[in-house]
């Protein structure tokens, strides 16, 4: 049976760390066949807040390594969004390939309020992998209301998310007992 791709946007420097271990779980539990983009080492700007984008069909003014990769999300069917938690958010790398996204969502205003929809498609199914040292659970909705607004903006669907066991106590390496809970968050995706 031919695997089911998934686009994996990685988001921790340590490509072999915490946040690896817990998506290869995934992968390997349920067959993917990944594709990685290593968001830390892209050659990218941030969002230069230009708004090019709101006047040419979401295409971004800035030509760098974010540039392919809207078409990759763009078209991707099922994709996993992983990353450490740094400072209770996303590591500053992943956080500006986000910002950059901006430029596929539309804004349309009544003059008192603005509304966000996408220049995309509906598509892209969304699991978030988030590990983490030993976070407070409250710091766990304002990550996913961060990605829930990204999903509006890029016409996504998020399936579920993923806070792992406390890393600075939990070898996610060595210990899969995680595992099962990991299967049920994603079971929509
Ligand atoms: C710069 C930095 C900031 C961090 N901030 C937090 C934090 O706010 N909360 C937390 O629980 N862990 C925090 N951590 C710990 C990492 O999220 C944790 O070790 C994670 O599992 C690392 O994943 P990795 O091995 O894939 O890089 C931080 C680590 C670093 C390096």
């Amino acid at each position: 049976m031919e695997k089911e791709k998934v686009l994996v946007l990685f988001g921790s420097p340590r490509h072999n760390g915490n946040t690896r271990a817990i998506v290869d779980a995934l992968i390997e539990a349920r067959n993917f066949e990944p594709e990685f983009v290593f968001v830390n080492q892209l050659n990218m700007k941030g969002c230069q807040g230009c708004l090019y984008c709101q006047a040419h069909g979401g295409e971004c003014k800035p030509k760098d390594e974010m540039t392919p990769l809207y078409d990759k999300i763009k078209n991707a069917k099922k994709i996993i969004m992983a990353f450490p938690m740094f400072y209770a958010s996303f590591p500053g790398e992943y956080k500006r390939m986000i910002d950059r996204l901006f430029a596929v969502s539309h804004m349309e205003t009544d003059g008192k309020k603005n509304y966000y929809g996408s220049f995309w498609p509906k598509g892209r199914d969304i699991f978030v992998i988030v590990s983490h040292g030993n976070s407070i659970e409250e710091v766990y909705p304002s990550i996913v209301k961060s990605i829930r607004y990204m999903c509006i903006e890029t016409n996504s669907t998020l399936k579920g998310w993923y806070f792992s066991p406390p890393c600075d106590f939990f070898d996610v390496k060595k210990d899969k007992s995680y595992l099962s809970d990991l299967l049920e968050a994603a079971r929509d995706f």
